[in-house]
């Protein structure tokens, strides 16, 4: 049988109905293929280089380099004295990563029983500082390497740690001693907040460390799946993580990437596992990311797990 996304890739989105009934005839059944991994590996290192570029380093940023925003149109910022001594020296990764999880916030999550499988992982990436409460712990796990935050969240969640940087600094200990990365150069707003969150950590010997996602690495990516069909705005932060273990990990399995309203069991689900609060309309486009990443997962290049797992 002809597949939706063979005869119109990139031109029509199938409805979320058409896309669930998809996955449930293709089952979760899933084989590993080493060349589409290798493809992958290979298309991703020569359009974003992901090894050299995900983060903004000492050794990609010199002083006086000029690093223009990706989500801001001629915005810019040059790396002067006081930024240059907050960035690494180099990629700090041990590579390659051998088994990595991406773990999205999908709602899918609640209930999956998927914790132990995460955790089971060498390298775990998660997205905008998730919870990882006792409560959801049997679901999503414990342990994690790298987790996304977006400034937006230290500016709502942590009142742009203006007053106190103790809540912000305790809620991070759940972390361990991930890397934190942060887009600080995407939107000209996010610049502030994201160093503020390097200094709070760093001010009180924290044991993570700050990468500031490279914004040029952000572009190229996102170029890269506009090429495929992804006709967002800005990518989701799980794609752009997907996209960085396909380039850095020998397998990669993706956990609570599921953007529809119903489960494979034809059950409500909520947008994330912790809570039902829906993003901006027109800014992501979730749906046909999952279209791309399912289009992965059935060549063997990555694992979706949507189900519950043993
Ligand atoms: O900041 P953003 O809206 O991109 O992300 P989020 O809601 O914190 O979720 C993290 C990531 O999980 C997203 O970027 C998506 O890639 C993925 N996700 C999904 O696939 N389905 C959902 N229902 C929710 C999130």
């Amino acid at each position: 049988v002809l597949c939706w996304f063979y005869i119109f890739p990139g031109y029509r989105l199938p409805r979320d109905k058409e896309i669930v009934e998809e996955v449930l005839r293709h089952g979760e059944a899933w084989q590993k293929n080493q060349s589409g991994i290798d493809l992958y590996r290979k298309l991703l290192t020569e359009c974003c280089d992901p090894r050299r570029m995900f983060a903004v380093t000492k050794e990609n940023s010199p002083i006086g380099k000029v690093l223009w925003y990706d989500g801001e149109f001629y915005h810019s910022h040059t790396v002067n004295n006081e930024t240059y001594p907050l960035f690494v020296q180099d990629n700090p990764l041990q590579l390659p990563l051998k088994k990595c999880a991406v773990v999205g916030n999908g709602g899918i999550l609640r209930h999956s029983k998927c914790g132990r499988d995460i955790d089971q992982a060498d390298f775990i990436m998660r997205c905008n500082l998730p919870p990882l409460s006792k409560e959801y712990v049997e679901d999503v796990g414990t342990r994690s390497h790298l987790v996304t935050a977006n400034p937006s969240i230290i500016e709502k969640r942590f009142q742009n740690l203006l007053w106190s940087r103790k809540a912000f600094v305790d809620s991070m200990k759940v972390y361990g001693s991930s890397y934190i990365y942060m887009p600080a150069f995407s939107m000209k707003p996010g610049t502030d907040p994201s160093l503020r969150a390097y200094y709070a950590l760093a001010d009180t010997s924290s044991n993570l460390t700050m990468l500031f996602a490279n914004p040029e690495f952000l572009r190229t990516v996102g170029k890269f799946w506009k090429a495929r069909g992804v006709h967002a705005r800005r990518l989701s932060t799980g794609l752009f993580l997907v996209s960085l273990a396909l380039g850095l990990c020998e397998e990669v399995t993706a956990y609570g990437f599921w953007p529809f309203s119903v489960g494979l069991d034809e059950q409500p689900v909520s947008h994330h596992y912790y809570d039902n609060i829906l993003p901006y309309k027109w800014f992501h486009a979730m749906p046909e990311e999952f279209v791309q990443l399912w289009h992965l997962h059935k060549s063997g290049t990555l694992r979706m797990r949507v189900g519950h797992c043993p």
